[in-house]
């Protein structure tokens, strides 16, 4: 028997029964019940869809209460201890794990396109000196769009491929070029004997040394912070891939939406705010008039706290043991000391637990990219370089998915009707 709804229109005394299908009712179907012929139907008003599911998706699921992340079906601790980023990105892609030689045939495709055309290179050393590496990075993934022309044949599955091998490939070139404009250096190209993420590393740090050869721990650090933040099912950005890709544009022009949502300060900005926050506090001594200061309602505890998670976000566990690997390598940033402070009496502390305020992925990245010397206007930008296959794995999973419309919100109409227009000519006389 089918799950179902009976919703009774006060209005008219009508009886409906509405399907309930994976625990959602179809907004179409509430658009059958009216007060009378000539009305539109009932619709739901969601600003921001906080409870409305806008697809069907195999890529990634949360489990907020209890504090599960899974990456079809593999939990991210799994993955963060135990794979590279390259690996995951071909799960998220592809829906399976590779084969040995699928995986180095990926490794191949994906090394073999970080160049870039040399007129990109052009373009972006146009911007002005101080300019955000966000966006340049997001002018630049939309300018790849008019050297591939061939990416708009979005219903062709190789050429698809193609397209995604290239844009997760060259993410690192532009991140990094983007960080080197703002330094006056002059930009490195890539280095195909490296692996993805050392490569990455080569591009922003390595001066004039024939070969920039990063320290391990770091490399498999930022790897798995890439791992951590490779998708988070339909958040701000990918909603924004997802939303212009269903406009059938090429995939370039789609994730420049994403780069463009991850810029602002509700999503990809938060870590920043945690450093600004410790920097702030300064020493140990001044925590519990923090604390206090976030319990009477003056401060909010950045980096804690979360929509979805009401639990330890799975993915603050992970970079909490990046940070000592990191460390081991950099020093210890002194702000770790506030900050774990922090956290241990947050956990106690019974505003926080009735409140189901945990760490979130933010309150410790922000300290290892510091360390890594990445000044706070890049920790969006590596955000968005592990995002990427994400974007990339939901926009095809859109493409392909039969039952997707061209995004196209209702709206509740507030303003004036019917009014008479008088030409200006007249209004002004
Ligand atoms: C992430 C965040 C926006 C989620 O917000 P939300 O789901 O809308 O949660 P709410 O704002 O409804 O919070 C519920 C309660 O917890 C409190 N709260 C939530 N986050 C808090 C925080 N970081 N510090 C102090 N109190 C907080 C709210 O004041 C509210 O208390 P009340 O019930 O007494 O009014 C929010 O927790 C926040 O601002 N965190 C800090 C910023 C941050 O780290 N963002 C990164 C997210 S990955």
């Amino acid at each position: 028997m089918t799950e179902s709804l009976t919703v009774r229109d006060n209005r008219t005394g009508q009886e409906y029964d509405v399907p309930i299908l994976d625990g959602t009712i179809k907004a179409a179907d509430l658009g059958k019940i009216k007060s009378s012929d000539d009305e539109p139907g009932l619709a739901v008003y969601d600003p921001g869809f906080v409870n409305t599911a806008s697809c069907r998706s195999s890529v990634t699921y949360i489990d907020g209460e209890k504090g599960i992340l899974e990456y079809r079906g593999y939990p991210i601790e799994q993955l963060a201890e135990k794979s590279s980023f390259l690996e995951v990105a071909y799960l998220l892609i592809h829906g399976a794990l590779p084969t040995k030689a699928e995986y180095e045939a990926w490794v191949h495709e994906i090394t073999f396109h970080t160049f870039v055309h040399e007129n990109v290179k052009s373009f972006m050393q146009g911007f002005r000196y101080d300019a955000h590496p966000m966006g340049m990075l997001m002018a630049s993934v939309g300018a790849l769009s008019t050297f591939y022309p061939d990416a708009r044949n979005i219903s062709d599955a190789e050429n698809r491929h193609i397209q995604i091998v290239r844009m997760i490939a060259k993410m690192p070139t532009l991140g990094a070029w983007s960080f080197r404009h703002a330094q006056g250096k002059p930009y490195v190209y890539p280095d195909n004997d490296l692996s993805y993420t050392a490569n990455f590393l080569s591009m922003l740090f390595k001066m004039s040394e024939s070969k920039f050869e990063a320290d391990e721990r770091l490399v498999k650090a930022l790897d798995v912070l890439f791992i951590l933040h490779a998708d988070h099912e339909q958040n701000c950005s990918t909603n924004a891939v997802r939303s212009v890709g269903s406009s059938q544009v090429d995939p370039y022009s789609a994730v420049a939406a994403g780069v463009g949502a991850l810029y602002g300060p509700l999503h990809g900005g938060a870590n920043e705010a945690v450093l600004r926050m410790l920097k702030r506090i300064g020493s140990k001594e001044n925590i519990p008039d923090f604390i206090q200061g976030v319990k009477d309602g003056n401060e909010r505890l950045m980096g804690f706290g979360h929509r979805v998670y009401k639990n330890y976000d799975p993915r603050a566990k992970i970079i909490k043991k990046a940070c000592d690997d990191v460390f081991e390598v950099t020093g210890v940033n002194p702000l770790l000391e506030i900050a774990q402070e922090l956290e241990k009496i947050a956990l106690e502390d019974e505003y926080f637990v009735k409140r189901k305020l945990y760490p979130n992925v933010d309150f410790y990245s922000g300290l290892i990219y510091e360390a890594f010397q990445f000044p706070p206007e890049m920790f969006t930008v590596l955000f968005a370089i592990g995002r990427t296959p994400g974007w990339l794995a939901q926009w095809s999973e859109l493409v392909q998915d039969k039952e997707q419309k061209i995004a196209r919100p209702k709206q509740i109409y507030t303003g004036d009707r019917g009014l008479d227009f008088v030409p200006a000519a007249q209004r002004w006389a």
